[in-house]
């Protein structure tokens, strides 16, 4: 029997891996990384299992949300704060609709390398190697930015520990309070061209509130109510990074990637024989798998075999990311098949990468309403398998960006030349996420 070890993977062919120039200095930056202090604490990966397992059992709904690339050029505290901010306010609005715990996952502090579909690209008539995230290479169009710089590594290492260190403190710190996210729901839905359709659900978390404070709840009090739990993800793409970050648990002995809470394989990257799935299978953080339209039933659930042997639930979230048009046909029978099979996965939404196109202007983009059709597609599936519907992973930013379609405030593709700052996919802005957050909150009613 083959046995795991951190670089098991080695073994096997590896997808979506760059071209290092200089494999010294790539082994040295491994090599020094393997020495930093992980960033995240296995106690917490295994806590967030748990809560995972919580939305397995239909008993809490999953928002993973952040950014398609973290950005070595726009990292400061302002753009973290917004980011986190807009997360707590879509959370409020579908904890309320739910009427379950939101699990909240950043896509955050460590969410920069990019799977691509080709090796280069040509830029005014020179071929390029591709820009794969800021973990790898610079996304300006020279031979010099896009060669990969091992360099990189260490810097994704500490932009990651500066941008944690600052989540803890607003997490813990009383950001998060929940009289002051209602306040920030209240004054969007007062601006938002939309707000009279949202005014509904935020008046009755309004009156929600005072009912508690009537029954003599101080809400500044109670720890729940100003403090959260903010886990953080990212696709494990760059092998070496994550072989770097994982060790053993001194208290249970596993294996965790201490790089982040969650780690997920993207769509490029789950073949069952390949390096990802290898590398992912022996760690002991809860896990996500990237399930696109062409997905077999047979396929995925020996992707749970090879991912979640023992049936534990929490330990793997399967993400359709199937497309608007495609997702009531290809969903249901992976839907079946996985149930069938006894994995206990918890099942989410990405209605981001299935409904990617480039616009006029040559610039990639996304329809707002073919991201919630997406989505109401997927709560009808699985509602018609009765399988819980248990997330949503969305591409978004809290900046005001302009770079998807529609909305209340209906971007059209003439705004898209505004304001389009991605280093890789076309994000929801602030007020696109909470719009989404608002039909969500419908749909989980319904
Ligand atoms: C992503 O999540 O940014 C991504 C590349 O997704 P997928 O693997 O589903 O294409
Ligand atoms: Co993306």
């Amino acid at each position: 029997m083959h046995t795991w070890t951190p670089d098991s993977w080695r073994g096997r062919p590896a997808a979506q891996q760059p071209d290092w120039p200089d494999t010294h200095t790539l082994e040295q930056a491994l090599k020094e990384l393997s020495t930093l202090p992980p960033l995240v604490f296995a106690g917490e990966a295994a806590s967030l299992r748990r809560s995972l397992a919580g939305v397995a059992h239909g008993e809490a709904f999953l928002l993973q949300a952040g950014d398609c690339a973290e950005s070595f050029a726009d990292f400061g505290a302002d753009t973290i704060r917004d980011k986190l901010k807009v997360i707590l306010q879509m959370a409020v609005v579908l904890t309320y609709a739910g009427g379950v715990p939101v699990v909240k996952v950043g896509r955050i502090a460590g969410q920069f390398a990019k799977p691509r579909s080709s090796p280069t690209e040509v830029v005014d008539g020179v071929e390029l190697p591709a820009f794969r995230g800021h973990i790898v290479n610079d996304d300006a169009p020279t031979v010099e930015a896009r060669t990969p710089d091992p360099g990189r590594l260490l810097r994704s290492y500490h932009q990651s520990a500066s941008t944690l260190n600052l989540l803890r403190a607003f997490t813990k710190g009383g950001y998060a309070d929940l009289s002051q996210v209602h306040v920030w729901n209240q004054e969007f839905v007062a601006s938002s061209p939309g707000g009279r359709h949202y005014a509904a659900v935020a008046d009755e978390i309004e009156r929600a509130l005072r009912f508690m404070r009537a029954c003599g709840i101080n809400l500044g009090d109670e720890k729940d109510l100003h403090q959260v739990d903010f886990w953080t993800s990212h696709e494990a793409l760059i092998l070496g990074y994550e072989e770097a970050m994982t060790r053993r648990d001194s208290l249970s002995g596993d294996w965790y990637d201490t790089s982040a809470h969650l780690l997920w394989v993207g769509e490029r990257t789950r073949q069952l024989d390949g390096a990802h799935v290898e590398f992912l299978a022996g760690i002991a953080n809860p896990l996500g798998a990237k399930i696109g339209p062409e997905a077999t039933p047979e396929e995925v659930v020996a992707l749970c075999g090879r991912l979640d042997p023992e049936r534990v639930a929490g330990r793997l979230t399967l993400v359709s990311r199937m497309g608007a048009g495609l997702v009531g046909k290809t969903l249901p029978p992976l839907l079946s098949a996985v149930r069938g099979a006894g994995h206990p996965v918890v099942w989410a939404c990405d209605p981001m990468h299935g409904n990617t196109y480039t616009g006029p202007g040559g610039r990639k983009t996304r329809q707002f309403e073919d991201v919630i059709t997406e989505i109401s597609g997927f709560f009808g599936a699985c509602r018609a398998e009765g399988i819980w519907p248990g997330g949503v992973h969305i591409e978004l930013t809290g900046d005001n960006v302009t770079e998807c379609l529609g909305g209340s405030e209906a971007i059209g593709e003439d705004d898209l030349e505004l304001r389009y700052t991605t280093t890789c996919d076309p994000r929801l802005n602030g007020r696109q996420s909470l719009d989404l957050a608002f039909r969500v909150a419908d749909l989980l009613r319904a």
